[in-house]
């Protein structure tokens, strides 16, 4: 077999915020694949770096009264940290803010010119006069141009769904300052993905580079659309400054956005160890390189590595990924990770109530199966799950075995032990390991877990079969009681390489206890040599308790009181570049603006608010909108249509017949959709928008058209 040469990246997190659950999804899944192929015996590299750019980053420093190279210095000892401690195992883990990534930004912004796909245009944006700065959408709120509501971000309105440009908010404020935010015009750089050669390539590499999962193909169709509907629109690659990051180069005043220098941090971050290990670059990156690509990352980001990413390197002279590998969300207990539920968990809070890392490697990699599904931490099951398969099937065949070859063999295994017997005693043990190899080759590792599941079972079976401490009572049984241990042992050996790339802390422990060097896959085709000594048995694993759960939900519970937490929350699916660019801005922006009390309201305003109770006559969804189901509620006689944001909480199929409260006397509203007459009542937390949308219901007995008051 040939050495392949791999390059695997994963996404680069964010410099201002802590890693959490919903991270490791990634980290964990691409560290498992790429020690997989280590094993394999492939020239495989795995890194990755801080995303360290960006007006969140230079104001979160200001905040806290430090620069943002301090701010990134701290967050990059805080997220090796994390990694180390979950065993992500990284070639390189580097930083966006760096000498080799500016390096390659300034290079392919300067090719990508000299190809003529770069254009200045003059846009108009809102700027705050007090901060002199340009303002991103969520940094400005105002009062939505459609429903009125209060308070809503400039892209979105919370309250009715309506999605809008900043200009078109009333009564518009600066979430920075608080000033009221002027028009002015600014020259901007951007990269003409209209381009017919864009276009073009686009529509027949991208179907290549997502060729692993269909689900993303679709998603690339839909944004590509035909050919000649033109629906890719030129991406704005700079901003003006006050900013945090690579001023472009002939452009003074000017800075590359940090989505243009964030995947090229993956260049820089491997330029970087390659310094360090002597390995040519170029046989990596440049266009007829040899070598494999592979960027590991959540599907909320799969636009800009399936579509502006693969453009920018095809026109500045460089290969494009081979693949790249969309995962889902996780949730937790079949939820949004959830502040206020403390189902928002840090890395770094799970490892410090005592949870062993690798009982999460574990768990995600039972469900990970290398589509873009979403995935879910169910803790109940999380518990059960890893007491029953690693502990009780796994762990307990070593040490079911392990005491009688000390005290009845010298530690010594069988002197006579054949890779036949082995066979026969054991069936498909050792030919499983192409088979598991497949399967993890396609990021298929729920399927690898469950095939070697089944081996342990099968191993569990021979155990109470052959009854080994029944054997150990009579003399005349003991060749057979030390050819029973050493199967045993063998067969907990080849389960150990098999699970290898999921619990390496674990393997390296039984290696030292079977005694043997760092197991490669290869080392599947042969058994322990005749008459091995293997080493005393130290428990190698212990159960999840019940407490240490609670342990961890309470550790991140926070109450309402509490300031709110960093920016990096588990981001709602967005459905264009810009929209998750603005979203890491959002807790950042919510911070800009805590603090700010409600005035009082008298109750005469209030009684003039017309609360009803309503009936849910019918719901369904809305033809082309993201977040709206059409409600039909009865008032008791009276029907209403309304349309409410509340799509992300609710399928509308479970809301037919439930009783809620409305408000009956706001003035009907004309959408694209149609009248929107009233509006129903949800709870949500105003500073995590991911902790979820409760719609209200009245106590049983409330009928229809009741007043609320
Ligand atoms: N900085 C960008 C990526 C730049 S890559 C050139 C970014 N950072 S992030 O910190 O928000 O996310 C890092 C990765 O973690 C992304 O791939 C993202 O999809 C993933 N996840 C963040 N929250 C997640 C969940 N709750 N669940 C699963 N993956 C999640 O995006
Ligand atoms: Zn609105």
């Amino acid at each position: 077999m040939t050495a392949r040469k791999i390059l695997v990246t994963s996404a680069l997190p964010y410099a201002n915020g802590a890693i959490h659950l919903g991270h490791l999804v990634e980290y964990i899944q691409t560290d498992i694949w790429v020690r997989f192929q280590k094993m394999r015996g492939h020239d495989c590299w795995y890194v990755c770096a801080d995303d360290t750019h960006g007006t969140p980053i230079m104001l979160r420093a200001e905040k806290e009264g430090i620069t943002p190279e301090a701010l990134i210095r701290r967050v990059h000892g805080e997220h090796s940290r994390d990694f180390a401690g979950f065993h992500v195992a990284f070639d390189n883990y580097y930083s966006t803010h760096s000498d080799e990534t500016r390096h390659y930004a300034n290079d392919i912004y300067a090719k990508l010119k000299a190809a003529g796909l770069i254009e200045v245009r003059a846009i108009e944006q809102f700027y705050d006069p007090v901060k002199q700065m340009f303002l991103p959408d969520r940094y400005i709120k105002g009062e939505c141009p459609k429903c009125g509501a209060k308070d809503q971000y400039g892209d979105s309105c919370e309250a009715c769904g309506a999605a809008y440009a900043p200009t078109d908010l009333k009564n518009p404020l600066s979430a920075v300052s608080g000033a009221k935010p002027e028009l002015k015009s600014s020259d901007h750089y951007f990269f003409k993905l209209s381009d017919p050669r864009c276009q073009d390539f686009l529509r027949s590499a991208t179907r290549e580079v997502c060729k692993a999962q269909p689900e993303a193909v679709n998603k690339l169709q839909e944004w590509l659309g035909e050919p000649g509907d033109n629906k890719l629109t030129d991406w704005d690659i700079s901003r003006d400054a006050p900013y945090f990051g690579f001023e472009i180069p002939d452009a003074p005043g000017k800075y590359f956005y940090v989505w243009l220098d964030a995947p090229i941090g993956y260049m820089g971050s491997f330029q970087n160890f390659c310094k360090r290990q002597n390995l040519n670059f170029d046989e990596y990156w440049a266009k007829d390189s040899k070598a494999e690509l592979y960027h590991f990352v959540g599907k909320d980001i799969l636009y800009f590595h399936a579509l502006f990413w693969p453009a920018e390197l095809e026109h500045a002279g460089y290969r494009v990924p081979t693949s790249v590998f969309a995962h889902g969300f996780l949730t937790v207990d079949g939820a949004k990770m959830s502040k206020s539920r403390g189902t928002f968990i840090t890395a770094e809070s799970y490892l410090a109530v005592g949870l062993n890392p690798e009982w999460l490697r574990y768990y995600f990699a039972a469900k990970l199966n290398g589509s873009m599904e979403d995935i879910d931490l169910n803790l109940d099951d999380f518990v059960s799950r890893v007491n029953s398969d690693l502990v009780g099937k796994y762990i307990n065949i070593a040490s079911r075995a392990a005491g009688f070859i000390a005290k009845r063999f010298g530690g010594k295994l069988l002197h006579s032990h054949t890779n036949d017997q082995f066979r026969a005693d054991m069936p498909g043990l050792m030919e499983a390991a192409g088979e598991i190899a497949t399967h993890y080759e396609g990021r298929d590792f729920a399927r690898a877990i469950r095939q070697i599941m089944a081996l342990a079972d099968q191993v569990n079976q021979y155990v109470d079969k052959n009854q080994p401490w029944v054997l150990a009572k009579t003399v005349e049984h003991e060749e057979l009681l030390h050819t029973v241990c050493t199967t045993l042992i063998n067969a907990f050996r080849l389960l150990t390489l098999y699970l290898k790339p999921i619990l390496p802390k674990l393997a390296q422990r039984a290696e030292e206890f079977l005694n043997v060097a760092p197991l490669h896959w290869g080392d599947a085709g042969h058994l322990l040599p005749p008459a091995h000594s293997i080493n005393p048995y130290e428990h190698l694993m212990t159960r999840i308790e019940g407490k240490q759960i609670e342990a961890l939900l309470a550790a991140n519970r926070e109450s309402l009181a509490a300031p709110a937490p960093p920016a990096g929350a588990a981001l709602p699916e967005p459905h264009s570049p810009q929209r998750h660019a603005e979203h890491q801005q959002h807790a950042a922006a919510a911070e800009a603006t805590a603090g700010s009390k409600e005035p009082h309201i008298s109750i005469d305003d209030f009684s003039k608010v017309d609360l009803r109770i309503a009936r849910i006559a019918d719901a369904s969804h809305v033809e082309g909108a993201d977040k709206l189901i059409r409600l039909t509620l009865d008032l008791g006689g009276e029907t209403r249509q309304v349309f409410a944001g509340i799509k992300s909480a609710y399928d509308p199929a479970t809301l037919v017949g439930r009783l809620t409260v409305m408000v009956a006397n706001l003035a009907p509203r004309k959408m694209k959709f149609g009248m929107s007459e009233g509006m129903v009542l949800a709870a949500s937390d105003v500073d995590d928008k991911n902790a979820g949308l409760f719609l209200l219901s009245p106590d049983s007995g409330a009928m229809p058209g009741m007043k609320v008051k």
